[in-house]
């Protein structure tokens, strides 16, 4: 199996990393468009795998789409990241350019690629990138879900003190400030976390996961990339083992939670197929209108997208 991450920043150059220790693909490519950028993280991380213990072949291309044509999958984390004051919003008119040449030239080296977009600002890129590659909704989304319950389940294994790997979590919509953290469908062990903390405890929480990018990017003055670059890989991981995990995706819906034509986060179902299931959720009245605001949001950011002319 063979991988390329495209854009050797911070979360793609940790995203190759994460996957090369998971000793799942053949072959990872990172590719930037920076002259030896891509080079050089590649063999610092190849560098690691005596130590690390894998077999991976990591190699950078300075901008080389030939080396990774035949991709079985591709992560896209082009772009600039946000600085202090910014939204994510904010980086459309320059990430949008840069998501659609990218996704252009990964379609035309890898045309059977599953494509996983990274960039910001998230479900507005997935969309993008759904438009530029005339794929199947199925075969081309985006991560945030993943990033964001991951943020959700940290808070809440520091509140109660308990392993994370207990906590399983899910969240709806985009991914801003509107997202939809759901404790309904939260447990820790197999019980609800309504039951284990009150309802004043699981809001702040909530309100801190919302803002869970905004708070690192205060601390360090550029967005994070530890857990975006491993959660990246680890939908990389349920594609490459035909795993059939659930986890919380950006993806195009079509009628699904009453919406069409837009890309938001909902749970489905991945494996070599890419999304092989959206799962619909009988959400209450005080869910559904979060996910309508979220949608609303999103929308707005979508027309500045359609008021570029780019498609
Ligand atoms: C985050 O939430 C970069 O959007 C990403 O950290």
């Amino acid at each position: 199996m063979k991988v390329t991450v495209v854009g050797a920043g911070s979360v793609g150059a940790t995203c190759a990393d994460v996957l090369a220790q998971k000793d799942i693909a053949k072959e990872v490519v990172l590719l930037d468009i920076k002259e030896n950028y891509a080079e050089g993280k590649a063999l610092d991380i190849w560098e690691s795998s005596a130590v690390n213990y894998y077999d991976t072949r990591v190699v950078g291309s300075t901008n080389d789409y030939s080396k990774t044509a035949g991709s079985d999958v591709v992560v896209i984390t082009s772009g600039i990241p946000r600085k202090p004051g910014m939204s994510r919003d904010d980086l459309i008119s320059t990430n949008a350019k840069i998501v659609k040449s990218v996704t252009e030239q990964v379609v035309e080296n890898s045309p059977n690629a599953i494509v996983i977009i990274v960039s910001n600002p998230l479900d507005v890129m997935t969309y993008a990138a759904y438009l530029t590659a005339k794929k199947p909704a199925t075969k081309v989304f985006g991560m945030a879900g993943v990033l964001d319950t991951a943020r959700f389940r940290a808070f809440l294994a520091t509140e109660l003190d308990c392993s994370p790997k207990d906590i399983q979590a899910l969240l709806l919509g985009g991914h801003g400030d509107t997202m939809v953290p759901l404790p309904r469908y939260t447990t820790v062990g197999g019980i609800p976390v309504t039951e284990l903390l009150d309802k004043e405890t699981i809001d702040r929480i909530v309100q801190r996961t919302k803002k869970g990018g905004g708070e690192i990017v205060n601390l360090l003055g550029t967005s994070g990339w530890y857990a975006p670059g491993a959660a990246a890989a680890q939908m990389v991981e349920a594609i490459l083992k035909d795993s059939k995990r659930i986890f919380p995706v950006c993806t195009m819906l079509n009628g699904e939670y009453g919406m069409e034509n837009i890309a938001l986060g909902v749970p489905v179902k991945l494996g070599k197929n890419g999304i092989e299931q959206v799962i619909e959720l009988k959400l209450n009245d005080e869910e559904m209108n979060l996910m309508k605001e979220s949608a609303v949001h999103v929308r707005g950011v979508m027309k500045v997208l359609d008021d570029m002319n780019l498609f």
